[in-house]
């Protein structure tokens, strides 16, 4: 089992789960489950290890908050020297009030508001990555009412081959809805130039998520830096090229944690000869390795002859393995000699509503705790409340201590926007 996976923060101790110092049952009896837990350490780590993979050229690493926006963990990264980059008025809203300031913060996605640009330009955050001509036009009327001009990078499809685990997160080729098509950026850019409301500071990509090879970047970049000399000669001064998130993780299923020095030597190179400021947007490379979820299994069964381990956590919680065929691994908390093999499945009223299927592992019994890993990037923050189930709660883990950063919701909460008494109104 590769590092990543059962990293060493979550290694078992004779036989027992632990985060860290913590015994995984001790979360578990105070916390409750289901609930996710991190490791600060964890964090620390792979935060460390990107820095430290950059170091040759200016960049700044924008911690993408889509992968887990939970304020501690936004705390942490801002204090490592991150920044955050975030994908709507909501993650906005997060990073500001996690600490980031307006200059830590990048702005990216397909869909952007008016409301939220409006927002984004009074606030004066870094940078906004527009995807189309439209959304640029519309910033620029936004920037001219506001008198403030607003800070531009060109998100760009650069329409390259792209291998990932699932088809729904490869974005950067031909046809994905993602980005300026590469035939058109020169003139969308020469356009914002005319403008008089938009500052043309860079280029950016983001050709998927878990990617297989470092390919997809390298042609990316090559695409990039062509578009960049034409830019250029139309009179553009860039600031920065942003290559987006999509570092892998090894989930325990043949992905390996990527090689950061073969990283470099792709990225690093291109971006010193283009004389600009590197940004990158990873999530999942800081947050899936540092998080496992934790599960109580509630029954066995048996069933069509395949064995069920029924949890209390499921799609709901982590729609992962539902959603993508993803694989997680999953361990009892504490050791079993026997194994089975097994549909690990949640309570939630959809054949589709399962962790693991097939699965060859200990024979977890009616009590028993799972460690559910590879959990902390795309889990709490794709979770649902479908069935009527409050979401789970989180838990940090730093050393010995442990403390619960987002309690468990209550059922109040789920109909906490209800209407006792709706106004109605005549159309
Ligand atoms: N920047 C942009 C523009 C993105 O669209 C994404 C992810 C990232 C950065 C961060 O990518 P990362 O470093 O985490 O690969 N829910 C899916 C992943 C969707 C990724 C969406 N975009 C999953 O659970 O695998």
């Amino acid at each position: 089992m590769g590092e990543g996976v059962l990293t060493q923060a979550f290694a078992r101790r004779e036989g027992a789960a632990y985060c860290e110092d913590v015994p995984a049952e001790r979360i578990a009896r105070d916390a409750g489950t289901p609930t996710f837990v991190y490791s600060a350490a964890v964090i620390r780590d792979r935060f460390r290890r990107l820095s430290a993979a950059l170091e040759g050229v200016p960049h700044r690493i924008h911690y993408s908050l889509k992968a887990n926006s939970n304020r501690a963990i936004l705390h942490l990264l801002r204090e490592l020297g991150s920044g955050a980059d975030v994908v709507s008025g909501g993650e906005l809203f997060r990073a500001r009030r996690a600490g980031f300031g307006a200059h830590d913060i990048i702005f990216g996605g397909v869909g952007k508001t008016a409301a939220e640009l409006r927002d984004a330009v009074q606030a004066g955050i870094k940078l906004i990555n527009v995807e189309s001509e439209a959304e640029l036009r519309l910033l620029d009327r936004i920037a001219g009412e506001l008198g403030t001009p607003a800070p531009v990078g060109f998100r760009i499809n650069p329409e390259v081959a792209v291998e990932t685990r699932h088809e729904y997160i490869a974005t950067g080729s031909k046809g994905h809805k993602f980005g300026i098509p590469f035939e058109d950026a020169a003139e969308v850019v020469r356009t914002a130039l005319a403008l008089p409301n938009v500052r043309v500071l860079g280029l950016d990509m983001h050709v998927g998520s878990q990617l297989a090879s470092f390919e997809p970047y390298r042609d990316g970049l090559e695409k990039l830096a062509e578009l960049a000399s034409r830019a250029r000669a139309l009179g553009a001064s860039l600031k920065y090229v942003d290559i987006g998130g999509g570092l892998p993780v090894a989930y325990g299923d043949g992905d390996a944690d990527p090689d950061l020095g073969a990283w470099h030597d792709v990225i690093v190179p291109v971006v010193r000869k283009l004389g600009v400021e590197l940004l990158v947007e990873p999530g999942r490379f800081f947050a899936a390795a540092s998080g496992v979820l934790l599960s109580r299994v509630l029954y066995r069964k048996r069933s069509g002859g395949k064995d069920y381990v029924i949890a209390d956590a499921g799609m709901t919680e982590l729609l992962r393995p539902s959603h993508y065929d993803a694989y997680h691994f999953i361990e009892t908390a504490t050791a079993r000699a026997e194994r089975a093999t097994v549909d690990v499945v949640g309570p939630v009223c959809e054949s589709g509503d399962f962790l693991a299927l097939d699965r060859e592992m200990e024979d977890a019994q009616p009590g028993d705790l799972l460690v559910i890993h590879t959990a902390g990037a795309y889990g709490y923050v794709m979770s649902s409340t479908y069935n009527a189930r409050p979401r789970a709660a989180e838990v940090m883990v730093d050393g010995h201590r442990f403390a619960v950063v987002t309690e468990r919701e209550r059922y109040e909460d789920l109909v906490r926007l209800e209407q006792d008494d709706p106004e109605w109104r005549d159309a």
